[in-house]
C-alpha cells in the first residue's frame, strides 16, 4: 500500500489505474466516429423522462461527438412534451429526436428500444426496470440502469439472469450506483481495500434527510387522475413502485458499504422502522424512517439509518472503521495510522454522472464490455433486505431475501384501475413472503 508507506506521495497502483481508465475513457470520447456497431452514430433512446433521465441524456450525449438523443419514451405525454422541449434546448445538433420517434404508455419502452437505438437509459421509477431491461438487451442494447435496478427479490432475480444474458452477448450494462463512478470515492475506497484503516471491525451509514417532492391527493382529484395514474405520479411513496427509501435513496449508501467490503454481502439483518412524521395518506404507505442492522459472516456489522422526516436534522455520511483507524467516505478522509484526505483541488462535484457516461461510450466504442450488474442487483438485494426486516419486524437472512416470492407487480397496468393505498407495514403482523 503506497498510502502507508509513504503517506502524502502519488497515488498507488490501484488508483494509477483508475486514472488510467478515466483518461483513456476521455481519450476516446475524443477518437473519430467508430463503434463496435459500425454505423459511426451512436444512437440513444431516454426511458423515463424526469429529472434524471433527462440528466443523463444531457451527459450521454457529452460522452462523445458521434453520440445522439434519437427517442424519447415516457408512460405520460406531459412529462415528455416538457423534457423533449427541454432537451432540444440544451442538446442542440445532439438532439435528434424525430415525433415518430417519441413514444408514450405502457409500451413506449418496446418501442422505443425497437426504433433503431444502440443505447438505452433507463430511469423510470425502479418497478419497471427489470421488464425494461429485459427487452433492451434481448433486443441486443446497451444501457445505463439506474438504481435500483428491481423492487422485490423477484425483481432482482430477473435482471440477475438479464445481466448474465448482457455478459454473453457482450453488452455494456452501465449502473447509475454513481459513488462506484466518483473519482474521489474511488481513491478512498481504493485506500480502503489495501489496508490504510487495516481490517474493517464495523461500519456505519445514514441517509437522513428532511421532505421530498409529492403529488397530493387534492392534485389528483382536481386533475381527474386515477388511482394507478396518482400512484405512478407520486411513485416515491409506494412500495411497489420504489421499493420505500431504504431501497430507492439509501441504496447508494448500501452499495458504498458493499464495496467497502469487497462485494461482500451480509448475511442476516434485522431492524425497526416506521411512520411518525409523514403519515397523510398523500405520502401512500411507506415508513418515513428504517435502522437496520446488517451482519457479516464474519461478524463485521453494519450499522444502517435513513429517515425522511421535514424539520429533522440531515446527515448524509458513511464511516468505515477499521484495526488501524477510521474512513470517513463522504469526506474521502481517513484518520489514524495513515492519514489521507483526497485532495480538494480534485474535488469536482457532480463529475461521477458524467465519468458513467464516458466509461459507457468509451467501453461501446471500444468493443469491451462493462457488466456492473452483480453489484447492482445485490446492492438493491441488500436494500430490500433491510426493508423486509423493518416491515416484519424478524431476523431476515440473505438467502431469504434472494429467495422471496413476495411479488409487488400490480395484477393490471391500468392508469384508471382503481387501486387503494395499501396498508402501511406492520412489524410482527406482516409476513415475509
Ligand atoms: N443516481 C442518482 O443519483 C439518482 C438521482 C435521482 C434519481 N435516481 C433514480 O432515477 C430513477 C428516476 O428518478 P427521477 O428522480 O428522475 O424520477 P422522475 O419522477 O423525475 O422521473 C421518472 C419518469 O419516468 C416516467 N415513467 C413512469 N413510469 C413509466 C413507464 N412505465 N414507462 C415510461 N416512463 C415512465 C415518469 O412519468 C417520469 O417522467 C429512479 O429509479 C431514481 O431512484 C437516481
Amino acid at each position: 500500500l503506497t498510502a502507508k508507506k509513504n503517506p502524502g506521495q502519488g497515488p498507488d497502483r490501484r488508483v494509477f489505474l483508475h486514472h488510467a481508465a478515466a483518461a483513456s475513457a476521455s481519450l476516446l470520447a475524443q477518437v473519430p466516429a467508430v463503434h463496435a456497431g459500425g454505423s459511426g452514430e451512436i444512437k440513444v433512446g431516454l426511458i423515463g423522462c424526469g429529472g434524471r433521465g433527462t440528466g443523463a441524456a444531457e451527459q450521454a450525449c457529452k460522452a462523445g461527438d458521434e453520440v445522439r438523443l434519437t427517442a424519447l419514451a415516457d408512460l405520460f405525454p406531459d412529462r415528455l412534451r416538457e423534457k423533449k422541449a427541454y432537451l432540444k434546448d440544451v442538446l442542440g445538433d445532439k438532439f435528434q429526436v424525430k415525433d415518430e420517434h417519441c413514444f408514450t404508455g405502457f409500451d413506449a419502452y418496446k418501442h422505443l428500444i425497437d426504433s433503431g437505438v444502440d443505447v438505452v437509459l433507463l430511469a423510470t421509477p425502479p418497478h419497471f426496470r427489470p421488464r425494461h431491461l429485459a427487452y433492451a438487451v434481448e433486443k441486443g442494447k446497451h444501457a445505463f440502469v439506474e438504481k435500483p435496478v428491481a423492487v422485490d427479490s423477484p425483481g432482482v432475480r430477473s435482471v440477475l439472469e438479464t445481466c448474465e444474458k448482457a455478459r454473453q452477448k457482450k453488452l455494456s450494462i452501465v449502473s447509475g450506483l454513481c459513488w462506484r463512478y466518483d473519482d474521489g470515492m474511488r481513491e478512498t475506497m481504493a485506500r480502503v481495500h489495501e489496508g490504510a484503516i487495516g481490517d474493517i471491525v464495523a461500519l456505519q451509514c445514514t441517509y437522513n434527510v428532511g421532505g421530498l417532492w409529492y403529488r397530493s391527493l387534492k392534485e389528483k382529484e382536481a386533475q381527474g387522475w386515477g388511482d394507478m395514474e396518482w400512484q405512478i405520479r407520486n411513485w416515491l411513496y409506494f412500495t411497489w413502485l420504489s421499493g420505500d427509501h431504504n431501497v430507492e435513496q439509501h441504496i447508494h449508501s448500501l452499495d458504498k458499504m458493499a464495496w467497502a467490503m469487497k462485494d461482500e454481502y451480509p448475511v442476516r439483518a434485522y431492524g425497526v422502522g416506521g411512520r411518525q412524521a409523514r403519515t397523510a395518506p398523500d405520502f401512500g404507505h411507506i415508513y418515513d424512517h428504517h435502522a437496520v442492522v446488517y451482519e457479516y459472516a464474519n461478524g463485521v456489522r453494519c450499522f444502517s439509518m435513513c429517515r425522511q422526516q421535514p424539520g429533522t436534522a440531515a446527515d448524509v455520511s458513511d464511516h468505515i472503521f477499521g484495526t488501524l483507524g477510521m474512513c470517513n467516505a463522504m469526506a474521502y478522509r481517513i484518520t489514524g495510522k495513515n492519514p489521507w484526505e483526497f485532495p480538494r483541488s480534485r474535488r469536482r462535484r457532480g463529475d461521477m454522472y458524467q465519468n458513467e457516461q464516458d466509461a459507457l461510450f468509451g467501453a461501446i466504442r471500444a468493443g469491451n464490455p462493462i457488466n456492473d450488474g452483480d453489484y447492482m442487483c445485490k446492492s438493491t438485494l441488500m436494500a430490500i433486505m433491510g426493508r423486509m426486516a423493518t416491515y416484519t419486524g424478524q431476523v431476515i437472512t440473505w438467502d431469504m431475501a434472494m429467495h422471496s416470492q413476495e411479488d409487488l407487480t400490480p395484477p393490471v397496468y391500468d392508469l384508471k384501475a382503481s387501486m387503494p393505498i395499501p396498508p402501511v407495514a406492520v412489524p410482527g403482523v406482516t409476513k415475509y413472503r
